[in-house]
């Protein structure tokens, strides 16, 4: 039987915002959505500060008991010793992160993460109790060559190697020609790709954890192309850069179904 997926719209921040900044944007981000009476059952809501922000983000949400979760851009396949400027997923777990986004293409263009550094980094999120974003996404030349699913779908099959699917899993589709380039892809080819996902997911963790799992678009998502996105069956939220920066922007696409009527 098909379950109900909550939607997700995760705010990336990328290497932005500061941890007074973060507090400003974040309680200003609550009160946007408050005043707008938006219903958390219509989406749910994260941001992805940087590092240095979370223990600001923490003490905020817990003080004010704010309906937002948070998480961290990264995490080591390490839990503790000399990695020096890694960060454990037991760091993370302390500060109550719910999430944590894994293999976001930056990290694997700039930092050269493999598949397999990006499989460690999901079973380390796991072993803190935290729930992965898997990021995957394929390059234009990888469109070109190889067509729009199977660089995703091998990416997606190496992260989830030796995973239990019983404990917290989202995927994050993200070509990568749509990141921060204002061409977002057509929401066709998102759930193109996020059915195959799906597919997969059914494969290898079985078919309640796949009817379970969200799978988010990410590339050039804005207010004004959210809606679209989120009708498709297999499309359960976006995974949000440059727009999720701007409290107007973001906080209109959290709240996509009443301002299209969707
Ligand atoms: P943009 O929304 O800026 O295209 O970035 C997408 C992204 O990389 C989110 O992780």
């Amino acid at each position: 039987m098909a379950v109900k997926r909550t939607p997700f719209i995760a705010g990336n921040w990328k290497m932005n915002l500061d941890h007074l900044q973060a507090i400003a944007f974040v309680q200003k981000l609550a009160w946007a959505l408050a005043d707008a009476k938006h219903d958390f059952a219509d989406a749910e809501v994260a941001v992805f500060p940087p590092f240095t922000d979370l223990r600001s983000v923490q003490t905020l949400v817990s003080a004010d008991s704010l309906p937002i979760a948070y998480g961290a851009q990264d995490v080591s396949a390490h839990d503790s010793g000399a990695y020096t400027g890694e960060i454990s997923g037991a760091f993370l777990a302390q500060l109550d992160c719910r999430y944590v986004i894994i293999g976001h293409s930056e990290r694997r263009t700039l930092h050269h993460e493999t598949d397999a550094d990006v499989n460690a980094k999901v079973l380390a999120a796991h072993r803190h109790g935290l729930v992965p974003v898997v990021c995957v996404g394929e390059t234009a030349d990888d469109l070109e060559a190889h067509g729009p699913s199977a660089v995703p779908v091998a990416q997606l099959r190496a992260a989830l190697e030796g995973v239990d699917g019983s404990k917290g899993l989202v995927v994050a589709y993200e070509p990568v020609w749509a990141i921060g380039s204002g061409q977002a892809a057509t929401p066709a080819q998102a759930e193109q790709v996020c059915s195959a996902l799906r597919a997969l997911i059914a494969e290898l963790l079985g078919d309640e954890v796949a009817s379970a799992t969200r799978i988010l678009y990410g590339g050039s998502v804005k207010a004004a192309n959210i809606a679209s996105f989120l009708r498709e069956p297999n499309v359960d939220g976006a995974l949000v850069g440059g727009a999720s920066l701007d409290i107007d922007e973001f906080s209109s696409i959290v709240r996509f179904k009443k301002h299209v009527g969707a």
